[in-house]
């Protein structure tokens, strides 16, 4: 591919680096070229990602994931029109790591480097996917570090609606994975054995289901599935009961999901929803929301996987959208800092 195949989109390098998955991506005339993921195996011994260790796979990672992004989308770092760079939120050190690297090419190469808040990628993961997706739509994001709702009116205007106050809803999964004895991450584990398990067979918490906030909760999810175990199972939980414990903790976060998305969807009138973010993977989840959607005939688009985790796709995409609405020169600051706290509830530029 040669420069001059682009239109009136930019060829962007995007890095994406904030949690334990490296990642960087090359897209251009708003297509992805490429999108690698290298994902950190070290965490799974620990049961959660330890951010020390994160930092360090990302720095022995970051330089091979960008050439793999460039090889795979046949193009010479020479032809890339602009850096793009995930530096809030995330792990400190672990943003420290892309956007280091991100800096140090776009100075030695003299490009305009984006600075991209995650969630913006996430959130946009939807019209990555689906071109004919109309603003405005309701975007759920849900993974391991974040739950949280967005009405979400163009490319530069979105609102937060409300998000979790305590843990994210992969968080209550791969708790409750722990408990249960399954491996990290947990929310693929669970979802697998609750294939064979009954959701009724016993009743976990629904917070805030109904409290008429867009927030969430699942701390108090995560202790009543602690204490459920310990009274229940006290010499240790049978293998044949798992499944059912998986089933029927499963769906009752997918059923906070939907019921406050949905809220959302009609309280705002909008015609789509978008569900990105790892728990998206979630079969239960996905089917629920496609029996709601289709019964309120609205749009759904569920990203397929590798934008629906963290990915340098999603990333490139919002920084190709803030190149076209602003131009290079906007992005010439080569001072900005990473920043590891989370949502801004509205941001411009
Ligand atoms: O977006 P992601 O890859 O990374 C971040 O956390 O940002 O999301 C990972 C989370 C983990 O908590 C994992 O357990 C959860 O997504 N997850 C799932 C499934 N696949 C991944 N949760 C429920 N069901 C799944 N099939
Ligand atoms: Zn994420």
């Amino acid at each position: 591919m040669k420069k001059s195949d682009k239109s009136e989109y930019p060829v962007i390098l995007a890095i994406e680096s904030s949690c334990d998955d490296t990642s960087a991506a090359v897209i251009s005339n708003g297509k992805v070229q490429s999108n690698i993921i290298s994902s950190q195996l070290i965490h799974s011994q620990y049961g959660g990602v330890i951010p020390e260790l994160a930092s360090r796979a990302h720095l022995q990672a970051v330089g091979t994931t960008v050439r793999a992004a460039l090889e795979r989308a046949k193009i010479n770092i020479q032809d890339i029109d602009a850096v793009a760079v995930t530096t809030s939120p995330g792990l400190a050190g672990s943003l420290i790591v892309g956007s280091h690297f991100a800096k140090g090419l776009a100075i030695r190469y003299g490009l305009p480097i984006i600075p991209i808040n995650h969630i913006e990628g996430h959130l946009y993961s939807g019209c990555l996917e689906d071109d004919s997706l109309e603003f405005p739509f309701i975007a759920l994001v849900a993974s391991g570090g974040h739950t949280a709702l967005f009405y979400t009116e163009s490319y530069e205007k979105y609102t937060l609606l409300g998000s979790t106050i305590d843990d994210a809803a992969g968080e209550a999964f791969d708790k409750t994975a722990k408990l249960l004895g399954l491996g990290y991450p947990g929310g693929p584990e669970i979802d697998r054995l609750a294939k064979q398990g009954n959701p009724a067979k016993f009743i976990f918490p629904r917070s805030m289901m109904h409290d008429g906030t867009y927030n969430f909760s699942f701390s108090g999810f995560k202790t009543s599935i602690r204490y459920f175990i310990e009274r229940e199972f006290p010499n240790g939980v049978p293998q044949e009961i798992l499944p059912d414990i998986c089933a029927s903790a499963q769906e009752a976060v997918a059923e906070v999901l939907v019921a406050k998305t949905m809220r959302a969807t009609k309280e705002k009138n909008a015609d789509a929803i978008v569900v990105s973010g790892g728990v998206s993977a979630n079969s239960r989840l996905r089917e629920i929301f496609a029996e709601k959607a289709s019964k309120t005939g609205t749009k759904l688009v569920i990203p397929r996987m590798s934008y629906c985790v963290d990915n340098a796709a999603m990333i490139g995409f919002a920084a190709a959208r803030k190149l076209i609405e602003y131009g290079t020169e906007a992005f010439r600051d080569y001072t900005f800092c990473v920043s590891s706290s989370a949502l801004r509830a509205e941001r411009k530029h």
